[in-house]
Order: C-alpha cells, then sequence, then structure tokens
C-alpha cells in the first residue's frame, strides 16, 4: 500500500527539513548571545542578594555582586544591562524625590559598572516607579486623579542629565508621558550630551504581565497591589494603532531604539512597527513572560531551555532587533 499510493507533487516543502544540515542552512532566524539585554536589580549595601520569589534565578543585587555580574555577562557577550533599582521604602516619597538625588543608588551602579566594564552598554529606566509611594511612575496630581504630564517630563529630564553624567550609554524613558522623548532629548543636548542614546518604551502596554517586576522593584509593595491600575498612562492592550502613533511620536521627537512591551503577547505590534520604521527596534519579554515559563518548567510540565529559546526566537522572528529578557545570561551561558 504505501509503495503503490504517490502524490504526483512538483513542491515538497519537507525535503529541505530532512537532515540537520539542510534545516540549518535554511534557517532564517538565529538569536545570538549579543542580541540580548540582561535586566539587574540593585539594592544598597553591601550584603548578600535577595532572591526574587516570583522571578526564579533572579535575585536584587548590592553593587558589588552587580558588577560582578556585569564582569561575567560581558564575558558570556552579552552587549547590554538595563539597571532597576529596588529603593528602603524610607527613601521613598510621594513626589519621588530620591529620583534626583545626585547620589541615588542606580547613579552609583552606573558609576561602578562604567569602571569596571566599560565595554558593556548600560541602559537606565526614566521612570519615578521605584521612589514614589504610590508606585506610579510619575507626579501624582490628586485633584485629577491622574498623573500630571508636563511635570513629570520636567522630573525625567533632569533624571536623564544626572545618568548621563553617570556615564549612562542609553536612557529609557518608561513612563509614557506625552512629549517625554523630545524634552529628554534637548535637556540631554543642552547638556552637551548629545551621545547618550534614548532607547524609548514606546509601545508599553497596561499589562498584567508586569507583576513580578512590581515585587522586584517593590513598587506593588508600596502600592499595596501589583495590579496597579497605570491605564491613563500606559497603552490599552486592545489598541494597534494607537501603538504606531506612540512608535510615530518617539521617532519624531528623536529616539534612537523603539521599544514593545511585553514582547510575546505582542508579537503583531512588533512585525506592524518593523515595517514602520528603520529604527532598531527592542522588545521587552517582561517579568510575567519569564514567570510563566519558570513556574511551568519547575512543575515539570514545560522543558525551560527549550521554551526559553523558542520565546526568544519569535521574538526576533517578529522583528526585534534586541530583546531585554531576564534569559540573558542562562541563553548566552548555553551557547558558551
Ligand atoms: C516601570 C517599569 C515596569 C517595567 C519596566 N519598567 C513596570 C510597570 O510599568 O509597572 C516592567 C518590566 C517587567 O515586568 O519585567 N516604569
Amino acid at each position: 500500500m504505501a509503495d503503490s499510493f504517490r502524490l504526483d507533487l512538483t513542491r515538497r516543502p519537507r525535503r529541505m527539513r530532512r537532515t540537520a544540515s539542510l534545516r540549518a542552512l535554511s534557517c532564517e532566524t538565529e538569536v545570538l548571545a549579543q542580541h540580548l539585554i540582561q535586566p539587574l536589580f540593585v539594592i544598597d549595601g553591601d550584603g548578600a542578594p535577595e532572591s526574587i520569589e516570583s522571578m526564579p534565578g533572579m535575585a536584587r543585587l548590592p553593587i558589588p555582586a552587580l558588577v560582578e555580574e556585569c564582569r561575567q555577562l560581558h564575558r558570556l557577550g552579552i552587549c547590554g544591562v538595563a539597571l532597576f533599582p529596588k529603593l528602603e521604602d524610607r527613601l521613598k516619597s510621594d513626589d519621588g524625590r530620591e529620583a534626583l538625588n545626585p547620589d541615588t543608588l542606580v547613579l552609583r551602579a552606573i558609576r561602578a559598572i562604567k569602571a569596571a566594564v566599560p565595554e558593556l552598554t548600560v541602559i537606565t529606566d526614566l521612570a519615578l516607579d521605584p521612589y514614589t509611594v504610590h508606585g506610579h511612575d510619575g507626579l501624582w496630581d490628586a485633584a485629577a486623579q491622574d498623573l500630571a504630564n508636563d511635570a513629570t517630563v520636567e522630573v525625567l529630564a533632569e533624571m536623564a542629565i544626572l545618568a548621563a553624567q553617570a556615564g549612562v550609554d542609553m536612557v529609557a524613558p518608561s513612563d509614557m508621558m506625552d512629549g517625554r522623548v523630545g524634552a529628554i532629548r534637548v535637556a540631554l543636548d543642552e547638556h552637551g550630551f548629545e551621545r547618550t542614546a534614548i532607547m524609548a518604551y514606546s509601545a508599553k502596554f497596561a499589562s498584567a504581565f508586569y507583576g513580578p517586576f512590581r515585587d522586584a522593584v517593590g513598587s506593588a509593595s508600596s502600592a499595596g497591589t501589583h495590579h496597579l491600575d497605570k491605564r491613563t498612562y500606559q497603552l490599552n492592550p486592545a489598541n494597534r494603532r494607537e501603538a504606531l502613533t506612540e512608535i510615530a511620536l518617539d521617532e519624531a521627537e528623536g529616539a534612537d531604539v523603539l521599544m514593545v512591551k511585553p514582547a510575546g503577547p505582542y508579537l503583531d505590534i512588533i512585525r506592524e512597527v518593523r515595517e514602520e520604521t528603520e529604527l532598531p527596534i527592542a522588545a521587552y519579554q517582561v517579568s510575567g513572560e519569564y514567570a510563566q515559563i519558570m513556574a511551568a518548567a519547575e512543575r515539570g510540565w514545560l522543558d525551560l531551555e527549550r521554551c526559553r529559546d523558542e520565546s526568544l526566537l519569535a521574538i526576533r522572528r517578529a522583528g526585534a532587533d534586541m530583546i531585554l529578557t531576564y534569559f540573558a545570561k542562562a541563553y548566552a551561558a548555553d551557547r558558551a
């Protein structure tokens, strides 16, 4: 029977999938260590790293351990790190003024890393959530029950100058205020930092997948919930055209890199942005995307390495140039 039944096919795509080398020759996408950016959490002092329960394998690092981690990442071929400070509660306030302290934790971390591993690209967020008691990304206007857009942008621009003075390579406004990219570009240029780049969180959605991150930086505990409602500034997950509007504005305002965040649930947006712009695109595989894979793998329900690799490949295939991912180090270590 097997011999007698034969389809008369001109095209048999399986021919190119027959052997490992044919599959390699026809492979369309790859993920290299150099495409990955490792987000890192930093705490003050020189104590032990603090593990983060909802992000297995990730820890908040004091600066000496952070610097050592950066050395290892650089050796593994990772090109960038994104730093997130976790402040003690006593440093948090309603207006997040600690963000403008010229010796605040994240600035000390930048200086330490740039002194030890100058080739590594250091990126810091511009947003007030690690610094405010309410956990929002900007200045809260109680009368309006909303963030004050322009006043927040003024603070972000000052944060950008401080980060640039500390030696950061890219600042990453993650607040979603209107007009912040343009204002930050002007502020940096006026202070002689025309070489400091801006990675704009352009299409940042009001996602439930940020939960574990809010534990990690403590914006959840200060707000009393990680279901913090940021829908007056972050994008509606239902909206595609609105994302493209934000992308166009950030490009026009002078962003050097445009980001889509989260990544996995928003592959369609990454693809559309790829078709709209010639700029490099970053995608952020966020804490909840990481936690899902880690949790299922811990239960033996998913194969950790294969799901990790496939999730990153999908993000690259969608069109991202660089990926912020908590898997960066493990991915690179497996290939070193
Ligand atoms: C805050 C910020 C968030 C993340 C990066 N910067 C969380 C938020 O908007 O509440 C999320 C990252 C992650 O979930 O991994 N400006």
